[in-house]
């Protein structure tokens, strides 16, 4: 799994042969600098660039096949023992309303360099249904964390959030919900030449503006409701320089915007979801510690966990969940996501990319 914060790979080995899945290694590639670079250009809509878009391509797969190998190193696990490697691919443009979603990937690749089965291209097949093709990880969610008798909420902060509610009883809903850690990052980057504001720790020393804030919360996105998704295409930094007229201090704008991400999520809670007795984070945004206090302080005492009082590390949930997509495509199962992407139908999603 390599999601829209652009910070490497993640592989995570999953045996799915007991009732609960269980994750017996996993390992992180990171990007380099000058990769992520090539894919934020790649995310910005503009000129032709296929052949950027095809030699990244190859990269990603190449990167992909490293973070496969560190993972079967570390679980001490042989090519011969794995079913599949379910790989998303990295998304470089994400238009639900235009009927298409880009992933780079190189699946066939892949498969050449590991001699492991490769399923990839998840999305298409959604979107083909009728569905926004995002968010896909909420059927998962729903496997691993649903509970008979308790409402419970999993939030996934990557590059963007979406929301998984569980009613005890009642049809799972999932949505992307807004940006998890774009702003931040993008804001980070430019400010502090850093990738991202380690521990939340400088938007700890600003200030809220209660004025951008609310300006921030105007997008229209917010209170769409669900079936909806998103991406780079609207919250990037153009969309906040957009609504950053007057000059602020930058650890006042990063303080705002991690207000504003805890707003996305929690109003989001408020608004399209009913009763919820407990909220998990994952994702790296759940180990924001600024983030994760201003979301607590917007949830009314409804307790807030990580993933990992659940017995999965918040940063595995994600890549598990393309393990688990990939092992369905194995059984032929369809995945039901027509109460969260919208979709007509359950569908089985993936194309395989035999070893
Ligand atoms: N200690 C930390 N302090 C602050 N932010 C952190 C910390 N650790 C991780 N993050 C944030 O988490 C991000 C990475 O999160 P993650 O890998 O879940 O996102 P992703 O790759 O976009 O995944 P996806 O979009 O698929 O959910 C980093 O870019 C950073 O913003
Ligand atoms: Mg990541």
């Amino acid at each position: 799994m390599s999601g829209t914060s652009l910070d490497g790979a993640d592989a995570a080995l999953v045996e799915f042969s007991a009732a609960a899945p269980r994750t017996l290694a996993f390992a992180t590639v990171p990007f380099s600098a000058e990769l992520r670079e090539r894919i934020l250009d790649l995310s910005e809509p503009g000129k032709d660039r296929l052949d950027l878009a095809g030699t990244v391509s190859l990269e990603l797969a190449d990167l992909y096949a490293r973070a496969v190998q560190g993972a079967l190193a570390g679980g001490g696990v042989s090519v011969d023992q794995v079913t599949a490697i379910g790989c998303h691919g990295q998304t470089v443009r994400h238009r639900p309303e235009l009927g298409f979603t880009i992933q780079l990937n190189d699946p066939a690749r892949l498969a050449e360099r590991t001699g492991i089965d490769v399923i990839a291209d998840f999305r298409r097949r959604d979107m083909a249904a009728g569905g926004q093709g995002a968010p896909l990880v909420p059927a998962f969610h729903e496997a691993l964390f649903r509970h008979p008798s308790v409402s419970r909420a999993v939030v996934n902060i990557g590059g963007i959030s979406n929301i998984t509610w569980m009613p005890a009883g009642g049809r799972t809903l999932g949505f992307d919900c807004g940006p998890g850690n774009v702003l931040l990052d993008g804001w980070s980057r430019r400010h502090l030449g850093a990738a991202f504001d380690e521990d939340g720790a400088w938007a700890k020393r600003g200030h809220t503006d209660a004025g951008l804030l609310e300006t921030l919360l105007a997008e229209p996105f917010l209170e769409a409701a669900p079936p909806k998704s998103t991406g780079r295409e609207l919250f990037r930094m153009e969309w906040l320089d957009q609504r950053l007229e007057e000059k602020r201090a930058p650890e006042d704008v990063q303080s705002t915007l991690t207000d504003f991400t805890a707003h996305a999520i929690v109003d989001a809670l408020d608004r399209f979801c009913g009763k919820t007795d407990e909220i998990y984070l994952s994702g790296g945004g759940a180990r924001n510690p600024t983030l994760v206090d201003r979301i607590e302080g917007l949830t009314r005492g409804r307790p807030v966990a990580p993933t990992d009082v659940l017995g999965v590390p918040t940063a595995h949930v994600e890549s598990m969940a393309f393990a688990w997509l990939a092992m369905k495509f194995v059984r032929r199962e369809a995945v039901d996501l027509t109460a969260v992407t919208g979709a007509r139908h359950p569908r089985v999603l993936g194309a395989l990319y035999p070893a």
